[in-house]
Parts: C-alpha cells; structure tokens; sequence
C-alpha cells in the first residue's frame, strides 16, 4: 500500500484505554484508522475526539456493537462502502463483570461472552473473506494475562480471553496461505479504567506481584500491536505475545 492509498485500519473498542492508543499508534504508522465503539458512550466519545485531535485527518469514529451478529455485519459492510476495505482488523472492545462463580448471574456470564468472543466471531466472520480475497490482512486480538492464568473472581473474562486465543490460532491456520496472519496480544494489568475498577487493595496486592514493579502503559500494549499489524510482519501468525511486566512468565 502506498503513502496515497493506506491501509484501512478497524480498531474496536476504540475509543477505550487500550484502543485509544492503539489507534493513536496506528495513525502514526501511516493507516487510515476507524474507532469503532458503542453509539452510547457519547460523553467518552467527545473526549475521544479531543485525544485524536492532531489525527483528526487519519481517525474517525465510526458506531459498532460487536456483541449484535446481524447489526454488526451490516454495520461493518456500510463502513467498508464509505472507508474502503478493512486490511487490519484490532479486536479491542472488552468488558468485565467481575465476581466469584458462586454469585454470577448467566446476564453476567453472557455479557462478557458475548462482547469479548463472540464479537470476535462477528467482525472476523464480516471481514476475513475481504482479506483473503484481496491476499493481505492483519488481524490482532486484545487477549489477557487473565486469559493464561485464570483470576479470582473471572470465570466469565478469563474463558472468553483464553476462548480468543484457541480462536486466533485456529483462525490462523485457515488464512496463512492467503496472505493474513492472526494473532493474540496478552495484555498484563494496565493504566485503564477497567483496572482502576478493581478494588484499590486487590490491585495493589496485583501490582506488588508485577516484576516491573508498576501497572502497564496503554502505549506499551499498543506498539506491539502496531508492530504485529505491518506489512513486513507476515511471518508471525498464531502466535500470543505477552505484554504483561512479568507479571506471568512461560515458554
Ligand atoms: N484470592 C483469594 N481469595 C479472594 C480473592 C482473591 N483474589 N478475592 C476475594 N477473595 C476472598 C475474600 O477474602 C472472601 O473471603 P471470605 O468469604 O472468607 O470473606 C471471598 O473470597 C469473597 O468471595 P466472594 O464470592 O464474595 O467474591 P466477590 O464476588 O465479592 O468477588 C472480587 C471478589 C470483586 C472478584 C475480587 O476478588 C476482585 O476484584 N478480584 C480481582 C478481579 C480482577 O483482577 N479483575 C481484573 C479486571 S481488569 C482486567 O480484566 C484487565 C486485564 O485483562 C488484566
């Protein structure tokens, strides 16, 4: 892709701790970058517009519920009509419900499964022909620490994000041969407001556990992203890259 005709980049959850940054760091890197989030979150979104503001030629905001199969499909083929193919797909939107399974209720069960996974399914499911057809894509899922190590408290979080993985290898095998590579970015705790929801002497407790010795940087998870989403970047797929301080070490 030239200077003239980027890549078209859909980040969702874009507008969140994590996918701001992303976005931010894939602008830098020369990609016409859609922030996709819920229409809802409007006082979020004018501050989203603010933070963007020296990219506001490079990224817009564009309303996706990827929880929804049918709206998110028509939703991403609309966007497509207006922004060009989507190259690079970033599955960012995340949300937790945090209890222990003695308390969880199948709403908050289902909440997180349907956001965190099945979203997955739903933009990948919209996109992955578009890429494989056109023999280029970039597709990185925003797993979790939590993901590979379980958490007290995240039976619902901790199967969706390990469940995002078994996708993105699985996915990985099906498109290697057409040019799109997928894989997983392992995110430990970081500066977001989804951790700073956790109650201040759990997470304190958390921190005292990260080797590094502090919680993560939003920019920290978002330039190992934008390093997976280059062109030169095709002979990784499959993969899980842990982002975490230390926080979890394995081979
Ligand atoms: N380990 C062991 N025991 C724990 C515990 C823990 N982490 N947390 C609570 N307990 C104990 C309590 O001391 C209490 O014991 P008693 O019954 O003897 O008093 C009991 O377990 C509480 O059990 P409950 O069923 O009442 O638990 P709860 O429904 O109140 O939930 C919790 C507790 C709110 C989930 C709390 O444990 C917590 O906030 N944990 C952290 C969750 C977390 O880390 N979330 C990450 C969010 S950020 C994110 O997800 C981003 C990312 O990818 C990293």
């Amino acid at each position: 892709m030239s200077e003239s005709n980027p890549h078209v980049a859909l980040v969702t959850g874009g507008i969140g701790g994590l996918g701001t940054e992303i976005c931010r760091h894939l602008a830098r890197a020369g990609k016409r970058v859609i922030a996709a989030d819920l229409a809802a979150r409007a006082e979020r979104i004018d501050a989203f517009r603010a933070e963007v503001a020296e990219f506001s030629d490079a990224i817009v905001f564009e309303p996706l519920d990827v929880s929804d199969h049918a709206s998110s499909g028509a939703t991403l083929a609309d966007i497509q009509s207006r922004h060009g193919p989507v190259s690079i797909l970033v599955n960012a939107a995340g949300i937790t419900r945090d209890t222990s399974l003695r308390k969880m209720s199948e709403q908050q069960w289902s909440d997180v499964i349907t956001v965190n996974l099945d979203g997955v399914f739903n933009t990948c499911r919209a996109l992955i022909d578009g890429m494989t057809g056109r023999g280029f894509g970039r597709i990185v899922n925003i797993s979790s620490v939590n993901g590979q190590t379980g958490q007290f408290g995240q039976t619902n979080y901790s199967a969706a994000k390990a469940g995002m993985h078994g996708f993105t290898m699985a996915l990985a095998r099906e498109v290697a041969s057409k040019g799109v590579t997928v894989n997983s970015v392992s995110p430990g705790y970081c500066e977001t407001a989804l951790v700073m929801a956790v109650p201040e002497t759990v997470r304190n407790d958390i921190v005292s556990r990260i080797p590094v010795g502090r919680l993560g940087r939003p920019a920290e998870i978002a330039r190992v992203v934008e390093f997976l989403c280059n062109e030169d970047s095709g002979f990784i797929t499959g993969a899980n890259i842990p982002v975490n301080g230390g926080y979890f070490m394995d081979f």
